[in-house]
């Protein structure tokens, strides 16, 4: 075996990701079926996850569907029933889906924060639970949550999303604490602005958010959903079973600073 499939193979795994349907989630799931391994693809719109599930087929992968509007912990418990059941087991849970409501902190409603509050951060606390018998029998258990720069900082404009994914962060230390000894390791991808129909809208679309960007972000431009696999690959991997409850910024160098220099 050579020594990049040592370390970044994930054949014979079984992988849940959910919001595999679209950006984000459903380039990891390519990528993971494309490393070996059983993907169970997750989303709310059947369309969206047949056009995840049609790619990784089409690249030679296997891939099983699922269907369930995140928000309750029951929602959440089903989930990884069916999804243990269907695949066999669960050594990879990659809690991706999210949503996001921007505007400014005195304009937020209840239903804006408990919708936000129940599929950004108590869906992901109720699947880290319901999932962790089965992490515990797989011989390296691997938990990889989608945080975001408001993980790591402040950014105005998005108040409650901003404090769901500060305390993804706070879940990604306190379960690679608890789990560690399971041999289960929970990290943290942190994404910059990455062009996905969750960002097209309202930030990507408009040229004033556009400009700010490509002045703000070192790299001058915003990520794609592409630029993110070879992180979330690492984190679900045998590469990185010494790393656990840490936080990846994958952002174009926004969070390193700013610059006069052009
Ligand atoms: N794009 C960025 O710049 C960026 C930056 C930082 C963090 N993130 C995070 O990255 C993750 C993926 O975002 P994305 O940009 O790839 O957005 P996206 O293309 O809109 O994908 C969101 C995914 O989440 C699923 N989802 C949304 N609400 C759900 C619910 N109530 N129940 C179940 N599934 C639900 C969607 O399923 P359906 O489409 O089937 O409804 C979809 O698969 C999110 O957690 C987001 O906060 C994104």
């Amino acid at each position: 075996m050579s020594i990049f499939e040592q370390l970044f193979s994930l054949k014979g795994k079984r992988a849940l990701i959910t919001g595999a349907s679209s950006g984000i989630g459903r380039s990891i799931a390519v990528c993971y079926a494309e490393a070996g391994a059983t993907v169970g693809v997750h989303g709310t719109q059947p369309h969206k996850i047949a056009e995840t599930i049609r790619q990784i087929e089409e690249k030679g992968g296997s891939a099983v569907p699922f269907v369930a509007n995140l928000g309750t912990k029951e929602v959440s418990e089903t989930l990884v029933d069916e999804a243990a059941a269907k695949l066999g087991g669960i050594d990879i849970l990659v809690n991706n889906a999210g949503t996001n409501r921007r505007k400014p902190a005195i304009d937020v409603t209840e239903d804006d924060y408990k919708t936000l509050m129940a599929i950004n951060l108590e869906s992901v606390f109720w699947l880290c639970q319901a999932a962790y018998p089965h992490l515990c029998k797989s011989e390296c258990g691997k938990v990889v949550n989608t945080g975001s720069m408001t993980t790591l900082t402040g950014i105005g404009g998005m108040p409650v999303y901003g404090m769901t994914k500060a305390a993804i962060g706070q879940l990604t230390k306190t379960l690679a604490l608890e789990w560690a000894k399971d041999n289960i390791q929970v990290n943290c991808i942190a994404p910059g602005f990455i062009r996905t129909p969750l960002t097209e809208a309202g930030i990507f679309s408009d040229p004033k958010k556009v400009k700010f960007l490509d002045h703000r972000i070192p790299m001058k431009r915003g990520g794609t959903p592409e630029e993110l696999i070879g992180t979330a690959l690492l984190l679900a991997s045998p590469a990185s079973s010494y790393t656990t409850g840490q936080v990846f910024a994958i952002d174009g160098g926004f969070l390193a600073g700013g610059s006069w220099l052009d």
